[in-house]
């Protein structure tokens, strides 16, 4: 079978090295790729926003199956305009991945089938926001763009001045364009973070096992929100009662709610929750694989990914046999200097040759003469397996010194 993986980053680079231990899957494609992908794989010059590219050349190539990494072709609907085409591909269509595509969708969703999530107000128009941020007297208080924002959409604001600044920002200024033309302020929660991702089809949900994410630059979980400085599995947090409630009273109930609505969702559904004092709360939706999520679940998949795959497309998952190792997974990333802002680009790296004890799955990376250079803010993940979290984190920090590059950015505290 011939596979193209939609995308470029960690999360591409797992799915591709996934892939490549089934014994059905003959050749893989990855479009755009970057270098870890194109040691395992080849490289198709094609962004993963160009959807006519992307078909031209699944249909040209007799591509067997299209995997989606990123959410932004899901929202624009790449599997609508695969399966018009007769291809096979995996992930939610344009009308089931809104649930990451708009945050307002979400949120009355959320609402009209009682799934706990904070409190909120919808605003279209900047002035009433603004005035209803004059009478409001509790803060830190969360502004929230509609639509995708590359994960920089939400702002935590800590005073009324900070709040009436970041919806001018967004409604007036439009930093994330039309993203904000409507916007969510929402109620501050507080409590631990928790990735939980389910592949799905439209009769049936399997969870996979927990992980966590760390998404501040700094350690402390101070500095900037990132996409992820690195990630563990299992999240300690987690066990099969908390498990249990979720997948009850939110999984099942907004894919109850999405079938009802009339958009039925299969795929990867990624809820973010927060364990707050009065319960798990949901955060938002992703209509995909987390990254750097993904860089610590699959590798202790033991089941055929492909396999998978099929089943959901055919709902078939309920006759799949999911079987996870119980080692642990820990991934650190390594970033470039300045991530999640301004940050070079092409800067050589050195080391990858020495790293044997980890997996490195690259995410900004690419080949150019030969050689392997940044090219992106998150650079690389060093990836390891332990039988605890502790011990696999300490593989991946020593390995992460064998790696250089100018302006290598770790966060120390991935794990604590
Ligand atoms: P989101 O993209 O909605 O997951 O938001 C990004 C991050 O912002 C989350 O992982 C949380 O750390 C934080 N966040 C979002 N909504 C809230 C909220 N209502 N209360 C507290 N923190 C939030
Ligand atoms: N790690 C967060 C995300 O994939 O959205």
């Amino acid at each position: 079978m011939k596979v193209l993986v939609v995308g470029g980053g960690g999360r591409e680079h797992t799915l591709v090295w996934k892939l490549k231990q089934s014994p059905r899957v003959s050749q893989i494609y990855c479009a755009p790729g970057n270098a870890g992908t194109s040691q395992m794989a080849i490289n198709v010059a094609l962004s993963d926003t160009d959807i006519p590219g992307l078909l031209k050349f699944a249909q040209e190539h007799a591509i067997d199956l299209t995997v989606v990494g990123p959410e932004v072709p899901l929202v624009g609907g790449i599997v609508d305009k695969f399966e018009a085409a007769g291809m096979r591909i995996f992930g939610p269509n344009a009308r089931a991945a809104i649930l990451e595509g708009s945050k307002v969708f979400t949120k009355e969703l959320l609402s009209k089938y009682h799934i706990p999530t904070a409190a909120y107000h919808r605003f279209n128009q900047a002035q009433s926001a603004l005035e209803f941020l004059e009478t409001n007297t509790i803060y830190p208080i969360v502004i929230k763009a509609d639509g995708l924002a590359a994960g920089k959409g939400v702002l935590i604001s800590m005073s009324k001045e900070e709040a009436l600044q970041g919806v001018r920002e967004i409604m007036e200024d439009k930093v994330f364009g039309s993203a904000g033309d409507e916007i969510i302020i929402e109620e501050f929660m507080t409590g631990p973070e928790l990735s939980m991702l389910c592949f799905v089809d439209s009769k049936t949900v399997v969870p996979m096992v927990s992980a966590k994410d760390y998404k501040r630059i700094g350690e402390g979980d101070t500095g900037l929100n990132t996409g992820g400085m690195g990630a563990i599995s299992p999240n300690p947090l987690y066990d099969q009662e908390l498990e249990d409630y979720c997948i009850k009273n939110i999984i099942e109930p907004t894919l109850q709610g999405m079938r009802q609505e009339g958009r039925p969702f299969k795929g990867i559904l990624y809820c973010g929750v927060m364990l707050t004092p009065a319960g798990p709360r949901v955060l938002e939706y992703n209509v995909r694989f987390g990254d750097p999520e993904t860089q610590v679940i699959l590798p202790r998949l033991e089941t055929d990914l492909f396999d998978i795959f099929e089943a959901v497309i055919d709902d078939r998952l309920s006759d799949i046999k999911m079987v996870w190792d119980h080692s642990a997974a820990a991934t650190i990333v390594l970033a470039s200097r300045g991530y999640p802002e301004a940050y070079p680009k092409g800067i050589g790296i050195t080391g990858l040759e020495k790293v044997g004890t980890s997996v490195i799955f690259h995410a900004g990376t690419i080949n150019v003469d030969d050689k392997i250079v940044t090219n992106g803010g998150r650079v690389l993940n060093v990836t390891s397996k332990a039988s605890t979290v502790v011990e696999a984190l300490k593989t991946s920090y020593q390995n992460s010194e064998l790696i250089h590059f100018d302006g290598k950015t770790i966060r120390q505290d991935i794990g604590s």
